[in-house]
C-alpha cells in the first residue's frame, strides 16, 4: 500500500490531503452474449472470492431493515422475475444467484431496487477539433466499500464487442456504457430518497429499471439520435438524469427524466458557447445545495481549462478536483465512442480526505 501525503494550495486557502492508496484500473472481463444468459457470468464470478461477494450482497440487502418489508419485497421480486421481467436479465440473475448460492429473489431485489443511491457527476466535452469525450464519477454513499466489486465488461457477440460497460459484480444492468463508434451513456440519480415502494410498484406496470434500459439501448440503438429517443421516451421505474455523447460535433445531451417521459433536455452547442455539459444530481435552473455544489466546481475548472486544452486527460483532472471527487467516489470512467478502445475505469481511493485546514 502506498501512502502519500500531499499539500495542495487552492487559491487563498490551503488544505492538506491524505491518500490511502493510488488509483488503479478496474478489472476487465469478457461476457459472451452467445452463451445462454444463465451461463454467461459464470466465468467472471468464478474469479472472485465468494465469501466476500456474498458479504457485499448481504450488506446491500440489509438496507431493507425490517423482516416484514423484506419478505414483502422478496415476494414481489419473485413475481416480477417470473412474470414481468425480460430476457436476458431474468436468465442472468438466475444464473448468478445459482453460482453464488443466493436466493434468486434476493439478487433480484439488489438488482432492481437500488437505483437511487448513486450521487454522481457526468461531464461531456467537445474539443476544438470536434472530438467528444465523456467522463463520469460514480459516487455511492454506502457503509460497505464496494470498490472491489467494480468491473468493466466487454459484451461480445460473434467475436465482436457489441458494447462495453461498468458495473458491480452481481448487477446485470449498466449505469455506464459504450456502444463502439456510436455513443456513450451515464446515469445519475435524480431523487434524494429511495422511494423503494414507488420503484417497486412501477415495475408492475411494465416500466423498466433504468440500468436495463441503458443496456438495451447500448445493445440495440443504431445511432446517437435513436439512442436519445429511446432514453427519452421509454417508461422507467425511477426519475434519473441520463447523459449521452456521440462521435460527431454537437452530439451530446443531458436528459432529465420523469418516470413517464422527458422532463428536460440540453444539447451541446459550441456556437452557443456550450462546449461542455455537466450533470450532477440536481435539476438545471434550480439552486444546487451549498454543501454539495459539485456543478459549480466542475464548471469553474472547465472554464479555467478552456476548450482548446480539453482532452481525455484534462477531463479526468476536472473529475479529480476536490469536492467533484469525494470520499464516496468509487470509480471514474473515461470514454469516447469514436475511440472505443480507450474506454477505461479507474477505481478511486478516497484520496481527498481533508484532515486539517491550514488557515
Ligand atoms: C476477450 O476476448 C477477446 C477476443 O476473443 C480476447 O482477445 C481478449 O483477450 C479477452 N479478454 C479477456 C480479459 O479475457
Ligand atoms: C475470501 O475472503 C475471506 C474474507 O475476506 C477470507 O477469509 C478468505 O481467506 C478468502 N478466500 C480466498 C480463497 O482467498
Ligand atoms: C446552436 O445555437 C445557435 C445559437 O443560439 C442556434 O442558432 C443553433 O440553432 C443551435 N444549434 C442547434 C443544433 O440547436
Ligand atoms: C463559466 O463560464 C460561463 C461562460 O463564460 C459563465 O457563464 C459561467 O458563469 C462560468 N462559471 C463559473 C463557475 O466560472
Amino acid at each position: 500500500m502506498v501512502w502519500l501525503w500531499m499539500l495542495l494550495v487552492l487559491g487563498s486557502s490551503s488544505f492538506a490531503y491524505i491518500s490511502e492508496t493510488l488509483d488503479y484500473t478496474a478489472p476487465r472481463f469478457n461476457v459472451s452474449l452467445d452463451l445462454p444468459p444463465e451461463e454467461r457470468w459464470k466465468p467472471v464470478i468464478q474469479q472472485y472470492n465468494f465469501t466476500e461477494l456474498q458479504y457485499f450482497l448481504n450488506e446491500l440487502l440489509s438496507l431493507i431493515k425490517d423482516d416484514w418489508s423484506r419478505s414483502m419485497y422478496s415476494i414481489m421480486a419473485d413475481f416480477f422475475l417470473d412474470f414481468i421481467a425480460k430476457e436476458p436479465y431474468v436468465g442472468e440473475i438466475r444464473g448468478i444467484a445459482k453460482t453464488l448460492g443466493l436466493k434468486t429473489s434476493e439478487l433480484t431485489l439488489i438488482n432492481i431496487f437500488y437505483e437511487t443511491v448513486m450521487a454522481c457527476t457526468s461531464i461531456i466535452v467537445e474539443t476544438k477539433e470536434g472530438y467528444i469525450y465523456h467522463g463520469r464519477n460514480m459516487d455511492l454513499y454506502f457503509h460497505v466499500d464496494l470498490r472491489k466489486a467494480v468491473l468493466d465488461v466487454d459484451f461480445y457477440r460473434n467475436g465482436q464487442i457489441v458494447y462495453t460497460g461498468t458495473t458491480f459484480l452481481g448487477f446485470v444492468g449498466l449505469y455506464t456504457g459504450q456502444s463502439p463508434h456510436k455513443f456513450t451513456i451515464s446515469a445519475n440519480a435524480r431523487e434524494d430518497n429511495q422511494f423503494l415502494w414507488k420503484n417497486a410498484l412501477s415495475l408492475f406496470i411494465h416500466r423498466y429499471p433504468v440500468s436495463w434500459l441503458i443496456r438495451n439501448t447500448l445493445n440495440s440503438a443504431l445511432d446517437f439520435d435513436s439512442a436519445v429517443e429511446q432514453l427519452s421516451s421509454t417508461k422507467i421505474t425511477t426519475e434519473i438524469y441520463l447523459t449521452i455523447a456521440g462521435t460527431k460535433p454537437g452530439e451530446g445531451a443531458a436528459i432529465t427524466r420523469n418516470r413517464d417521459g422527458l422532463a428536460d433536455i440540453l444539447h451541446l452547442n459550441v456556437t452557443d458557447g456550450r462546449w461542455y455539459l455537466v450533470q450532477t444530481n440536481y435539476d438545471r435552473g434550480t439552486p444546487h445545495p451549498e454543501h454539495d455544489n459539485r456543478m459549480h466546481y466542475a464548471v469553474q475548472k472547465l472554464n479555467s481549462t478552456e476548450q482548446e486544452n480539453i482532452n481525455q486527460d484534462s477531463l479526468y483532472k476536472v473529475l479529480s478536483i476536490p469536492r467533484v471527487l469525494n470520499w464516496a467516489t468509487l470509480h471514474t470512467t473515461m470514454m469516447s465512442a469514436a475511440f472505443p478502445e480507450d474506454y477505461v475505469s479507474y477505481i478511486r481511493n478516497k484520496r481527498y480526505y481533508v484532515f486539517k485546514r491550514l488557515n
